[in-house]
């Protein structure tokens, strides 16, 4: 068996470990699960979704896992479907009653999801660009959604050695594989997936989150938080550790 699908069997298992564990909180939003100082990409993720899904959208979530992300979805949208490999998140997930008809939950692999070409307009990739080859998940992309569509992610950067590191050391410890860290997307990623839309907006987070804890030692919380976000908006791109995407106006040609 090739090396990624081995990877593969090994993350699904992981995350299939991990669904059963983490606790799910479907009236909250991510923003307000999160410690404050992971929240500013979250925060601009749930103003793009607010602003680019309308309660017309139809919008599948690739890799929801137990929902973090979902709420803000369906918060928008009459018609959202998850789809992710590890059931225990999906179980996890579905057992919130108060989400209502409205989410469709599917266990199916991202890269080859079961639904007819063109039958999304918004496809949303939460933390899941890792997980597939870049270039059969972007063809799924394109496939998946109708002409003028919308893509909207929200995924770590690969560049920065500091977040490098602490990836390395998670892989030695056995919590990563090898092929999904290859895989976590560059600005070379961001750039193949918002080749195909008319109109893209990226936006580059946490690129000091690695300085928070030393920070919080002499000044308060927020004030640490005032100055990360500052320091987002000066440092290069390269740096950050999580990046927003919304590209709209696919220009769809038979692939
Ligand atoms: C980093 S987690 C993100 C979960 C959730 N979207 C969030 O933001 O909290 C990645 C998710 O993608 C799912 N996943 C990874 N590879 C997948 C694949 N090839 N097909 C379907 N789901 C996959 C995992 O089960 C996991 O739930």
């Amino acid at each position: 068996m090739p090396r990624s699908d081995q990877d593969r069997e090994r993350d699904r298992q992981r995350y299939e470990v991990a669904g059963g564990r983490v606790p799910n909180h479907p009236d909250l939003m991510a923003s307000e699960l999160l410690p404050l100082e992971y929240r500013p990409a979250v925060v601009e993720f749930e103003r793009v979704v607010k602003k680019y899904v309308s309660s017309e959208s139809r919008v599948i979530e690739l890799g929801c896992g137990t929902g973090r992300h979902t709420s803000a979805l369906v918060k928008s949208s009459r018609f959202v479907v998850g789809i992710d490999y590890a059931m225990s998140a999906l179980l996890a997930l579905q057992s919130c009653g108060s989400w209502g008809p409205q989410v469709h939950l599917a266990q199916a692999d991202i890269a080859a999801v079961p639904m007819p070409d063109s039958s999304f307009s918004v496809v949303v990739c939460t933390s899941s660009l890792s997980y597939a080859d870049p270039v059969q998940l972007i063809g799924e992309i394109r496939r998946l959604l109708s002409s003028g569509g919308t893509l909207i992610v929200i995924d770590a950067l690969r560049h920065n050695p500091i977040y490098q590191l602490n990836r390395f050391v998670a892989l030695l410890r056995g919590d990563r594989t090898i092929t999904s860290l290859r895989r976590i997307p560059s600005l070379k990623t961001i750039a193949s997936l918002t080749k195909y839309f008319g109109n893209s907006e990226v936006r580059f987070y946490g690129h000091s989150l690695f300085l928070m804890s030393l920070l919080k030692i002499f000044v308060s919380l927020e004030r640490s938080l005032e100055i990360s976000i500052k320091l987002d908006q000066h440092l290069p791109r390269w740096m950050a550790f999580r990046f927003v995407l919304v590209a709209t106006e696919l220009e769809k040609v038979s692939i």
